[in-house]
């Protein structure tokens, strides 16, 4: 088999220190499962317009296009951010437009709570059942994020008008309500689809294309649910949802909030997948996590999201089923054994190790 051919895109922040755990872990898994990588790296956000003068240089998304995914690590620096024009900054010249660019429709956000770390989700135990482990399915290249007009008029005296367009059309819906249906089939066979549809038009329309296309899958059960309530039931009863749908904007916001549930934002990975072809998948895998500027370069965050990002992308990208599941192992096998980073440490817990991001990834690696 020719090696996979991965875009390394580290980032700011943390991105570098998290991502040199994850390529450690996935050296380990290709030793152990029998297969080849090849990884370049590229920089991107302000790292890239620190060595290219752009957030996406050109060479990094040449480099994007050739390869069979993209690993990512995070981009944005907040402070920096008022030295350039804001369709400049990284947020919206390297990742959105990367989404877009590649098409990256549909965002998976697996949120689930080991029960090793039961101490560092808020929720009381009685509401944390038997466990949390819910799917965030993320519209990713629509919604109002993307839509025309965006923009912001000056309106004279001191006053500006923003404008921002929430817009999706009829295949959009139906592509993720696809993705979503199908993910549902493979856990508890529930789906949640979140609307706005006593308000928004865009609510009225996602809410009867789920519905048609849910006729396609009479195995999986459907509700749906006004985004407010979702919210709420979140914090309330999180054991009563497997796959959560989601618009765009919705699902940047859940998909936050079902990750407090988990204990630390820095336990969450995501896919990000575009259209198959030829039975592959374009995918781009990144911590849904931001850059943390203010723990970067001290040893201190948590390396956990961007392993499982790693183990995402051998899923789901290369069907190394085995090979994610050792990684998704080890990683529980670590927590097992009391391995903390402070984002995830409590002192009340007995048998707890408070340790750095380094050796959080030695401790995955050993467990490969
Ligand atoms: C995410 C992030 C991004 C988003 C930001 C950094 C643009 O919050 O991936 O959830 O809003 O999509
Ligand atoms: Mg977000």
């Amino acid at each position: 088999m020719n090696p996979i051919k991965i875009a390394v895109l580290a980032g700011d922040g943390i991105g570098p220190e998290v991502m040199r755990e994850a390529i450690k872990v996935l050296r380990a898994a290709e030793k152990k499962f029998g297969f080849s990588v090849e990884t370049t790296e590229a920089p991107v956000g302000w790292a890239g317009i620190d060595a290219a003068g752009k957030a996406l240089p050109d060479a990094t998304l040449a480099l994007c296009k050739k390869s069979d995914a993209i690993l990512f690590g995070s981009v944005g620096l907040p402070d920096r951010d008022p030295t350039i024009p804001k369709e400049e900054r990284p947020e919206r010249a390297a990742l959105l437009r990367i989404r877009k660019e590649f098409g990256l429709y549909a965002n998976l956000r697996p949120v689930r709570l080991p029960p090793a770390l039961a101490h560092a989700c808020p929720l009381t135990p009685e509401r944390q059942g038997d466990g949390i482990d819910i799917l965030v399915v993320r519209e990713l290249t629509g919604g109002i994020y993307f839509g025309q007009p965006k923009k912001t008029e000056d309106l004279g005296a001191g006053n500006f008008r923003a404008t921002d367009t929430l817009v999706y059309t009829t295949p959009e819906i139906e592509r993720i309500a696809h993705v979503s249906f199908k993910a549902a089939r493979l856990r508890r066979k529930k789906l949640t689809s979140i609307d706005k549809a006593n308000v928004l038009e865009n609510g009225v329309l996602w809410r009867e294309v789920v519905t048609r296309i849910g006729k396609e899958y009479p195995d999986v059960a459907l509700e749906h649910m006004f985004v407010d309530n979702g919210a709420m039931q979140l914090m309330l009863r999180p054991t009563q949802f497997d796959v959560l749908l989601c618009e765009n904007m919705f699902g940047d916001i859940l998909s936050d909030e079902a990750a407090a549930l988990a204990g630390s934002l820095g336990m969450l990975p995501s896919a990000s997948l575009g259209a198959t072809s030829h039975g592959t998948t374009f995918g781009f895998y990144e911590p849904a996590g931001g850059s943390a500027p203010d723990i970067a370069g001290k040893n201190l965050a948590n390396p956990i999201a961007q392993i499982l990002s790693v183990s995402l992308m051998l899923r789901y990208s290369f069907g190394l089923n085995a090979a994610a599941d050792g990684i998704e192992t080890a990683v529980t096998k670590a927590i097992g054994a009391g391995n903390r980073t402070g984002d995830i440490f409590s002192a009340k817990e007995s048998g707890a190790r408070k340790i750095g991001t380094r050796e959080m990834g030695d401790a995955i690696t050993a467990n490969i």
